[in-house]
């Protein structure tokens, strides 16, 4: 939450740095600022409000300079509001920062830079850090001043500082909340996040926690927080721009739900063939599983969307490795103490790698002796970084708040997971081996099918747009992906209130609330309790509910028991809840258009949670 820039290098600096935040606006958009340093000082602006409302004040103000920070802010401390944007100065205005994380013992820090006469002007924890840089410098140089000031903090932070006193460096540190350093010609930048840069360089240094920098346009030294100097070479970086920019869609949801089938395509690359009956993992992951017997736990981390991927996985791996498998939010498990020991295998799912509770959870289960393996989409990412072994989903960044195609790459990843382990402890017939293998080939193919269902999707959008409440239900496999649906249309569309249930709780109480007309989207599609969840539907039309219908291509009987009828390829059961979140997504997404939302940044959500 949060995203924070740093960059030196070459005139016209505002508009590099708003350009690189504009691509940062997923992790926080309640206001924005920016600092730029020439030969008159530091000149800030900020101001509640997106990075468009940012640059309109902006417009009229001419700010050279080859050096600056900029930010765009999710609110932790502090309502959002023109004082509370970063960047934050320091008493005299001769230092400015931007700050990613919580600081947790600001209250007591702020206490004493006050009796030691520092003047504050806003609520936010962020501006000790300015003030307290500022008190070490009356003694010390800069970068020492601010490596002092960071042994004092408490909590998580990655942070851009600049200085008149040295307005050929740009000051950054990383601890909790990520960074990099992006390496360009004769130019430097430092992001939370790779698309901030792409623009501009493929070149990266990932900084791990604890790591300070010091950037000049011409180079960045890496040291620890004391000082000792650390050698790391960039990394080259796959993404392209065009992965980052909308390429003409109305929003970036919209773009990434169509580029499903080629996420998932990428995700089976390299590790499944349909010819060869076998599924191939790196060195790492393979001797990770490898080592994992059959009596072993396997404990899946991952919170919101991620979670609902592990739910599926907790049921396929259940079912066809015959692995016993927990799947646990990570924000619960790392307070409840569950027992995991060196006979645990952590699965950790996260899109962003970043998600503070996943990582704590990884970080309390590794303490205990558990093997980490995680289910990951951005390389060099804080929990890819931290694992024993990552599976990368290969989906190209997703910038929309709401998860889509990073969803159905990791279930990808959990199907392969599970069919490996499956082999590998001959928990499965090779026959049945091999048509599942088949079937998860032909995943993209009918996910491009599935999408074209949009043009029904639309009409049943309308039908709908006006209802506040939307109830989603569905059975074994398809019980996450009510869960999913629900969560895409009251994340997207905060006007509306919905709820995914596992379907044959309705009658323990959802059920009382159903009257005349109230939607509810059913997962029929085939598979052993479709008949279970066709009385389910009887049950919600005898209340007078409506039913929109997700089922089965081909099924003839299905028409007469729904309001409106989606129809999906057919497939196995357990690859189904990749096929229906299309429609869901679609739904979700129509749905929010219809009801004029801002789709790709709603209100009070930022797409990497990294804070508590
Ligand atoms: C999904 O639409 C959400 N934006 C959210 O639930 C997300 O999946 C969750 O915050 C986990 O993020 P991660 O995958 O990056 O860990």
């Amino acid at each position: 939450m949060c995203g924070i820039i740093g960059y030196i290098g070459k005139p016209p600096v505002v508009e590099t740095l708003l350009d690189g935040l504009s691509r940062l606006e997923y992790r926080g958009y309640d206001s924005a600022g920016i600092a730029v340093l020439n030969g008159n000082g530091i000149r800030v602006y900020k101001r509640a409000g997106k990075v468009k409302d940012l640059r309109a004040t902006l417009q009229h103000q001419s700010l050279d300079g080859h050096v600056g920070i900029s930010h765009c802010r999710w609110a932790t401390h502090g309502v959002p509001s023109d004082i509370n944007a970063h960047p934050h100065v320091d008493c005299r205005g001769q230092l400015a920062l931007v700050h990613n994380g919580i600081i947790e013992n600001y209250a007591e820090l702020k206490a004493k830079l006050l009796s030691q006469g520092h003047r504050f002007q806003s609520q936010t924890d962020t501006e000790v850090i300015a003030h307290l840089v500022e008190e070490h410098a009356k003694r010390l140089s800069l970068g020492e001043a601010f490596r002092k000031a960071l042994q004092e903090l408490r909590g998580s932070y990655a942070l851009a500082l600049v200085a008149t006193s040295d307005p050929n460096h740009v000051y950054g540190a990383r601890c909790g909340s990520p960074l990099i350093v992006g390496v360009g010609k004769g130019e430097m930048f430092l992001a939370s996040d790779v698309p901030a840069v792409l623009a501009k360089t493929r070149r990266v240094i990932y900084l791990n926690d604890q790591e300070v920098i010091e950037m000049s346009s011409s180079g960045v030294q890496i040291m620890t927080l004391e000082g000792k100097p650390i050698k790391r070479k960039p990394s080259q970086v796959t993404w392209n721009l065009a992965s980052a920019q909308k390429e003409g869609y109305d929003h970036f949801m919209l773009k990434e739900i169509h580029e499903q089938p080629n996420a998932v395509e990428q995700t089976l690359f390299n590790r499944l063939a349909s010819t060869a009956p076998q599924i191939t993992f790196d060195r790492r992951t393979t001797t990770l599983l490898n080592r994992l017997s059959p009596d072993e736990r396997i404990v899946i981390l991952a919170c919101g969307t991620a979670y609902h991927a592990g739910m599926v996985g907790e049921y396929m791996l259940e079912e066809f490795a015959k692995i016993p498998v927990d799947v646990d939010l990570a924000s619960e498990f790392r307070y409840r103490g569950i027992p995991v020991d060196p006979n645990t295998t952590v699965l950790a799912i996260t899109q962003s790698g970043e998600t503070a509770d996943t990582l704590a959870g990884v970080r309390l289960a590794k303490s205990q002796g558990a093997k980490i393996l995680s289910i990951c989409n951005v390389m060099g990412s804080s929990i890819a970084r931290e694992s024993d072994a990552v599976i990368y989903t290969h989906a190209g960044p997703e910038i929309a708040v709401a998860s889509t195609k990073a969803y159905t790459s990791q279930l990808t990843a959990l199907y392969l997971l599970t069919l490996y382990l499956a082999k590998s402890h001959g928990a499965l017939d090779p026959k049945r081996w091999q048509e599942l293998a088949e079937g998860l080939c032909r995943l993209p193919e009918l996910i491009e099918k599935a999408l074209s269902t949009e043009r029904a999707i639309k009409l049943i959008a309308r039908r709908y747009a006006s209802a506040r409440d939307f109830y989603y239900l569905g059975r074994r496999y398809n019980f996450p992906s009510a869960m999913e649906g629900a969560l895409k249309l009251k994340e997207i569309c905060p006007t509306i209130h919905a709820e995914g249930y596992a379907a044959g709780e309705m009658k323990h109480g959802p059920i009382s609330l159903i009257r005349k007309g109230w939607p509810v989207v059913f997962l029929a599609t085939d598979s052993p309790v479709y008949e279970k969840v066709i009385s389910n539907i009887e049950e919600v039309r005898a209340r007078k509910g409506e039913c929109i219908v997700i089922a089965s291509e081909g099924n003839k009987t299905i028409r007469r028991h729904a309001d409106a009828l989606i129809a999906v390829p057919k497939t196995e059961e357990l690859f189904s809840p990749v096929i229906v979140a299309v429609p869901l997504q679609l739904l979700a997404y129509h749905i929010a258009k219809l009801n004029k939302c801002d789709i790709d940044q709603p209100p009070n959500l930022a797409k990497s949670v990294t804070v508590e």
